[in-house]
């Protein structure tokens, strides 16, 4: 049998499950799992703390997350224990016209436990900025040469904008499979919002800096022209990149790579591509979320490493694995807020009115939208 409802009262909706022990929560939230069953599917993206981590069914990077959230047409609700945008994406993929058709119409409710779960770095690139800057490069050169990509942290307007003009979504897992995909097409690419992922994978595929600038909005906005970029260096790049970053991953500098070679000698650094191309180029290996845990996971016991991405895997890990030893590259705390806001007494708040047929933080994005947007995702798709 259900737990009561707590109602809201003058401290807030959410006042009285903040109120309870985590057991307590834990416990109201294992029995909506049981009582909904296959009706309900938690998705948690590793960044998420332990105690969230413990309920959700599918645990994953951005691309597995998508992927899992794409194929769970058969489910009538989706929790997504991680950001607003990857929110966004689930909604879209799982409620696509021809999965909704197959359903009889029937929609899969998506729901984010905390609104205010967003992503800095996604809120770096505004849709109206990128319009803006892409009417700015079609004075110079014909943007039919170019293919936008964005990388899935991004609002929903952004992916539209890549399926409307030709472009792509990329993750961090298969940013260099989708950038070889975008060149395919045209000789220039558009890479937002997040320069460091797109300089990193474009190093990878051996393009030059000097083929690469830095399109800064602001610049943009305040007159500069090109973005700031000078005429001739826009007129040689083939990749744009936005000037967006992770403000977590930019906490790792690369001497955290210095000092942790010296301090520990035989140190494997091992880094998400989200980080500074200098901190990528002192590490020995960069990779997603995925690809971090699998390179800890298959390293012979006894092997030492640092690693440079958010708090929560970074702990996860070394508690998993006590057969290693597994270090923080930074010496300061580098955790993403945002995704920290998602916690026991929202996920259990948000259960709670779900089970009970009056759902809140419904993630629903509108048909406009969600059909560009399901245009670049799929192109992703069929890539990777
Ligand atoms: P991945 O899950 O693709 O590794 O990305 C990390 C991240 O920053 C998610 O927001
Ligand atoms: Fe966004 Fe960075 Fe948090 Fe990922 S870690 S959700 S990119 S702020």
């Amino acid at each position: 049998m259900p737990d009561a409802l707590c109602e809201p009262t003058a401290a807030g909706p959410l006042a009285q499950y903040r109120a309870m022990e985590d057991a307590t929560l834990a416990a109201r939230i294992e029995g909506v799992r049981r009582r909904m069953g296959e009706r309900l599917v938690i998705l948690g993206h590793h960044y998420q703390q332990d105690g969230v981590i413990a309920h959700a069914d599918i645990t994953g990077d951005s691309y597995q997350l998508s992927v899992s959230a794409a194929a769970r047409e058969a489910c009538e609700a989706i929790v997504f224990c991680g950001v607003h945008f990857m929110a966004e994406t689930a909604d879209i993929l799982v409620n696509r016209p021809e999965k909704l058709a197959a359903r009889g119409g029937r929609r899969v409710t998506v729901v984010l436990p905390d609104m205010a779960a967003g992503c800095s770095m996604a809120d770096m690139a505004a849709i109206e900025q990128v319009e803006d800057a892409w009417a700015d490069m079609g004075e110079v050169i014909d943007t039919d040469e170019i293919t936008p990509v964005t990388y899935i942290n991004s609002a929903a307007s952004l992916k539209a904008f890549c399926g409307r003009h030709g472009g792509i979504v990329c993750t961090s897992s298969n940013a260099r499979a989708v950038l070889e995909w975008a060149f395919a097409q045209r000789r220039r690419v558009l890479f937002f919002p997040d320069q460091h992922l797109g300089r990193n994978t474009a190093r990878t595929m051996g393009i030059p800096l000097e083929e690469m600038c830095v399109w800064n909005p602001l610049a943009a906005a305040a007159g500069g022209e090109l973005g700031g970029v000078a005429r001739d260096q826009f007129e040689k790049s083939r990749v744009i990149l936005w000037q967006g970053h992770c403000s977590v991953h930019a906490m790792f500098r690369p001497e955290h790579v210095d000092a942790v070679r010296e301090a520990v000698p035989g140190v494997k650094v091992l880094v998400h591509p989200e980080c500074s191309m200098e901190v990528v180029d002192k590490a020995d290996l960069a990779g997603s979320t995925s690809y971090i845990i699998k390179q800890v996971e298959a390293a012979p016991a006894g092997t030492s490493w640092a690693i440079g991405t958010e708090m929560h895997l970074v702990k996860r890990l070394e508690q998993q694995h006590p057969e290693q030893t597994i270090r923080f590259l930074s010496p300061v705390v580098c955790m993403c807020a945002t995704m920290y806001r998602i916690d026991l007494a929202h996920l259990c708040w948000s259960l709670e009115h779900l089970e009970a047929g009056g759902p809140v933080n419904v993630i629903h994005v509108d048909e406009e939208t969600a059909a560009w947007s399901t245009t670049a995702l799929e192109r992703m798709l069929a890539v990777s």
